[in-house]
C-alpha cells in the first residue's frame, strides 16, 4: 500500500509544482504556510530550536515555514522524489539551511534519532500510513531529550460527514472502523484534476486512524502527551460549501503536543 501511495503522490506532485512561485514568494518574504492554530502550538522557535524535523514534508513549503518561525535548521522527509525535487528547488531559491531525505516515514534513518528539538507532522499525513505503532515508534526515537512533538491533523470524524446540496451536514457511508480504503483520483478541493486521467492514476490507500488508535500508539511508544485538542478548523477547505451556521459544529481537525519519552513536561 505504501508503494502504491508513493506512486500516487509522485503524480500529485504536479499540483504542488503549480504552487512553486507562490511558495518562493511566501518563504522569501519571511512568511508561513502554517495555520494560526499550528503556529500557536509550535510557538516562536528563535533561540530554542536547533533542528526541526518535518515528516511527510511534500514540497517543503511548510518545512521552510518552520525555518521562518525561527528553527536554525530544518529537515524534511518524504517518500516522493518529485516532491523532494520541488523542495530542493524551493531551498535553492530562498537560500534556506534545509536537508531533504527521501524515505518512507516508517524507515526514517536512525542517524536522526534523538535530534529533533521540534518534530512536526500532519495536515493530511497520518491517513497514508498503514502501521500506526511503527509510526509512533519513529516519533519517540526522533525527539531530542527536550524535544517537542506537534501534530495537526484531519479529525477522523470528518470522514463521517459530507455537505449536502442545501449546505447542511449529512452522514457519509464511511465505516469509521473499517481500515484502509482504495481510491483513484483526488478531491476537487484538494489536489483536484491532474494531467493524468483519474483512471490512469495509481490506486492509493488512505484510512482515518481513530483518536484512540493515535493516542494509544503514542502512549505505548513512550511519548509523553501534553495535550490533545479537537478543532473546527477546515484544514483542507474540503467543506467550503457548508452553511455558515453548520460550520463549527463538528470537529474537522485535531492536534497533539507531546514530549520525548521519559522527560517531565515543562
Ligand atoms: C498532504 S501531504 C503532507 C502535508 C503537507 N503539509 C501539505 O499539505 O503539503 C502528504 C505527504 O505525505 C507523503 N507521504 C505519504 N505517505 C508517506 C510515507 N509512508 N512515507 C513518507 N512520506 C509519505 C506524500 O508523498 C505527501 O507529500
Amino acid at each position: 500500500m505504501h508503494a502504491a501511495n508513493r506512486q500516487a503522490w509522485d503524480e500529485a506532485a504536479e499540483r504542488y509544482e503549480g504552487w512553486f512561485a507562490e511558495a518562493v514568494a511566501l518563504i522569501s518574504s519571511g512568511g508561513s504556510n502554517l495555520f494560526p492554530v499550528e503556529e500557536q502550538l509550535i510557538g516562536d522557535l528563535h533561540g530554542r530550536c536547533r533542528r526541526a524535523i518535518h515528516l511527510q514534508c511534500a514540497g517543503g513549503r511548510d518545512t521552510l515555514s518552520l525555518w521562518n518561525l525561527g528553527a536554525d535548521e530544518v529537515i524534511g522527509l518524504d517518500f516522493s522524489p518529485r516532491m523532494l525535487d520541488l523542495a530542493r528547488r524551493l531551498t535553492a531559491a530562498v537560500g534556506a539551511p534545509a536537508t531533504w531525505i527521501e524515505a518512507d516515514v516508517l524507515e526514517t534513518p536512525h542517524a536522526l534519532d534523538g535530534t529533533a528539538d521540534l518534530l512536526y507532522t500532519g495536515r493530511g499525513s497520518l491517513m497514508w500510513v498503514q502501521d500506526i505503532d511503527r509510526w509512533a515508534a519513529v516519533i519517540a526515537r526522533l525527539l531530542s531529550p527536550t524535544g517537542r512533538f506537534v501534530l495537526f491533523e484531519g479529525h477522523p470524524a470528518e470522514w463521517l460527514f459530507d455537505v449536502a446540496e442545501d449546505g447542511r451536514w449529512i452522514a457519509t457511508d464511511y465505516d469509521y472502523f473499517a481500515g484502509p480504503e482504495a481510491s483513484k483520483g483526488w478531491e476537487p478541493g484538494y489536489i483536484d484534476h491532474l494531467s493524468l486521467a483519474d483512471d490512469d492514476q495509481s490506486t492509493k490507500f488512505a484510512r482515518a486512524w481513530t483518536l484512540g488508535e493515535v493516542v494509544t500508539a503514542l502512549l505505548q511508544a513512550g511519548v509523553r502527551l501534553e495535550r490533545l485538542t479537537e478543532h473546527n478548523v477546515d484544514w483542507w477547505s474540503g467543506h467550503g460549501d457548508a452553511l455558515p451556521e453548520e460550520r463549527g459544529r463538528i470537529p474537522l481537525s485535531f492536534s497533539i503536543v507531546g514530549r520525548a519519552p521519559g522527560r517531565p513536561a515543562d
